[in-house]
């Protein structure tokens, strides 16, 4: 074991950045390390009064102080305070946060008991997957105590779930011990899960045996639908028609439609082949390739399956990186990856109606220095009746998002045959696209072609319902050089990220153009050289790094969970931190929740009564910082059941209010 071995959380999520560090500058998190000890830092809550004392500038804290007074900050619940690495999670006071459903439970009525340590793709693909992400709540007669909660989940930890595997590393991949078992188990631990479920007494409970129980797996039949639909690069050995896909993975972020269905995004599938050193290096199959990081080998899975060696089979990551739109009220019905939306390392799925009806979803590329997006349907959303809705993101147009210095900003289409401004042609066969399935299949080479702005790796994007306006999440970049920052991406080696605010013109969010501006730039206020500009009433607890997957409530407050924030990085374990969006409270952040030790926070939902949260803890106990390697035998946490033998499991959290009502006032 040696500590320069990276770990997974870095190797899987951040895997654009492995090998970043060009700066020996010291990180906040050293700065803040070396004003704490050690103990205090492993101390968790009881660390949390010195952390706090340490961090506050007098001004800060005199700010802090009026904030309380101001009626601009429109949050009424007590600020949690900040640990830096805690063994459990933790809420603000006059909260409930209870453990919904955890790895391993059951899904499917005939589900085994979940048993520890072992690799059984059957009892796996019965019980609710691992590294839950994506939450969205689907109600069930317009109801907010009562609805299907679709969850995706986005990948597997071996080394946590499995006894005798190593960590995985970018650098150093140790598969020896990773069984055909194991491999099966992990695919059947992917893809997402469909729950019903009820609140009576203030408490939600997963109903068992419900008619609507899902699970959707690696290896469930998919069909890939929309203009890429047969296309010869979609053609593989098992599927000459190039329209059935089986299973879904890295299913990340999504969103839920306003018909009902669950859009479930994925991201990083170039983990999942083998066969590097795969084509002739002028190819374009070749650039694709190099251009979205496969095959980057992080799963053993294509030693056992020859679909996932592109050597063997060179179209396979082809059907990989698309939005799958699932129908979570009938499990008969087969899931669609709609290609109309574009191929990428998708984040999210945000969505709204546009004034003229037609449906409109922005969508992040999750990679340094990729675009934002956003796909506008051909036809309109028909409210009335479901199933006319049934197809309609198969048409529409997909555009990559410019951000112009003066605060302005474009959608350029991606169309097949289309030239820029000069009349110059740019996505057509000269440029290696024959038709508008290669620019569907080949999204990110088209979005370089008509220059996309550079950013610096978006992740979720929502919109806001009060005001229209749209929130992109930038987690990080700590690779952008100086001559490289530009309006939207102000920061060289972006090492804590930052949020834009996008307005569309006039309202419309069909419009070809827009406005934007920097909502806030992440990081510790304390410490002028990292130039943070959260509102100077956000107290020491109520900053943070690495903003990720987020929501917007009825009142159109942002919500952010983060990704990255460690006792290194900034002091303080990821979570959620509330913040205003209006005002002169506009960008004051507080914190509402933090995970146990390792994970990162996802999957922030509200019920449509605003009155339950719903957040996923995703691998917990995964090696933080330069610590120790966590693994099955020893794990960073053993949360939330925390007995011997048991590792840590991946699960959802229902926050409540103690005593009923809406979780912000
Ligand atoms: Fe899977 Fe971009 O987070
Ligand atoms: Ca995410
Ligand atoms: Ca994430």
């Amino acid at each position: 074991m040696t500590t320069s071995r990276r770990p997974p959380s870095v190797a899987f999520e951040a895997a654009e950045d492995a090998g970043s560090s060009p700066s020996a500058n010291p990180t906040i998190g050293d700065m803040i390390a070396a004003r704490l000890s050690r103990r205090d830092l492993m101390g968790g809550l009881l660390a949390v009064s010195v952390a706090t004392d340490a961090l506050v500038p007098r001004a800060l804290a005199a700010a802090a102080g009026e904030q309380t007074a101001a009626p601009a900050f429109r949050f009424d619940f007590p600020e949690l305070a900040v640990a830096p690495s805690t063994e459990t999670h933790h809420v603000a006071e006059g909260y409930d946060a209870d453990v919904l459903i955890r790895w391993g439970d059951a899904v499917l009525p005939e589900a085994p008991p979940f048993a520890p340590g072992t690799a059984d793709a059957a009892a796996q693909g019965k019980q609710f997957g691992y590294n839950n992400d994506f939450i969205g709540y689907v109600p069930l007669d317009g109801r907010s105590d009562h609805g299907l909660l679709v969850v995706n989940h986005e990948y597997t930890n071996g080394e946590l779930m499995f006894p005798g595997v190593a960590p995985r590393s970018d650098k150093d991949a140790d598969f020896s011990a990773v069984t055909r078992e194991i491999v099966d188990a992990e695919m059947a631990a992917h893809g997402g899960s469909v729950l019903e479920i009820e609140k009576s007494d203030g408490k939600w409970k997963v109903i068992p045996a419900s008619k609507y129980a899902r699970r959707i797996t690696a290896e469930t039949e998919i069909e890939i639908s929309g203009p890429a639909a047969g296309h010869e690069r979609l053609k593989t050995s098992a599927d000459p028609s190039g329209t059935l896909v089986r299973g879904m993975v890295n299913n990340c972020a999504g969103g839920v439609t306003p018909w009902g269905t669950w859009l479930t995004c994925e991201e990083n599938f170039n983990g999942y082949f083998w066969g590097k050193a795969a084509a002739e290096p002028l190819t374009i199959e070749a650039r694709a390739l190099r251009r979205y990081g496969a095959p980057a080998e992080w799963y053993a899975w294509g030693k056992f399956h020859d679909r996932f060696n592109v050597l063997k089979e060179p179209n396979e990551p082809n059907r990989f990186g698309w939005v799958v739109e699932i129908d979570p009220m009938d499990p008969t019905a087969m899931p669609k990856k709609r290609t109309a939306m574009g191929r990428f390392k998708h984040e999210g799925a945000g969505n709204i109606i546009s004034a003229d009806g037609r449906f409109v979803v922005y969508q992040g590329d999750d990679e340094r220095f990729d675009y934002v997006y956003r796909f506008v349907t051909e036809g309109k959303v028909d409210l009335a009746s479901r199933s006319a809705n049934k197809d309609l993101l198969d048409k529409g147009t997909l555009y990559a998002a410019r951000f112009k210095a003066d605060g302005t900003g474009e959608w350029i289409p991606l169309v097949h045959g289309s030239a820029n401004k000069d009349g110059q042609a740019w996505i057509n066969e000269a440029n290696g696209f024959k038709d508008q399935g290669d620019v569907l299949i080949h999204t990110r080479l088209a979005a370089d072609l008509v220059g996309a702005t550079r950013m610096d790796r978006p992740e979720d994007i929502e919109v806001n319902p009060k005001t229209g306006k749209v929130y992109v999440m930038l987690t990080n970049n700590a690779k952008r050089k100086p001559e490289q920052v530009d309006a939207a991406n102000p920061r060289p080696q972006n090492r804590f990220g930052h949020i834009i605010e996008i307005t569309p013109a006039g309202g419309d969010h069909t419009a070809p153009t827009f406005t934007w501006e920097i909502l806030l730039r992440c990081g510790s206020p304390e410490i002028a050289e990292v130039g943070a500009t959260f509102n100077p009433a956000t107290t020491a607890n109520g900053w943070f790094g690495m903003p990720d997957n987020c929501a917007v409530d009825a009142d159109g407050r942002l919500w952010v969970a983060t990704d990255g924030n460690s006792p290194k990085a900034t002091g303080r374990a990821d979570g959620i931190w509330a913040v205003e969006t209006e005002g002169p409270g506009r960008a004051t952040s507080r914190c509402f929740f933090q995970v146990p030790t390792g994970a990162e926070m996802c999957g922030p939902y509200f019920t449509p009564d605003l009155e339950t949260f719903f957040v996923a803890v995703q691998h917990p106990g995964e090696t933080e910082d330069d610590g120790p390697l966590s693994t099955f035998e020893k794990p960073g946490t053993r949360w939330p059941d925390f007995k011997d033998g048991v590792p840590p499991r991946p699960s959802v959290v229902a926050i409540t209010r103690k005593g009923g009502g809406k979780i912000a006032g």
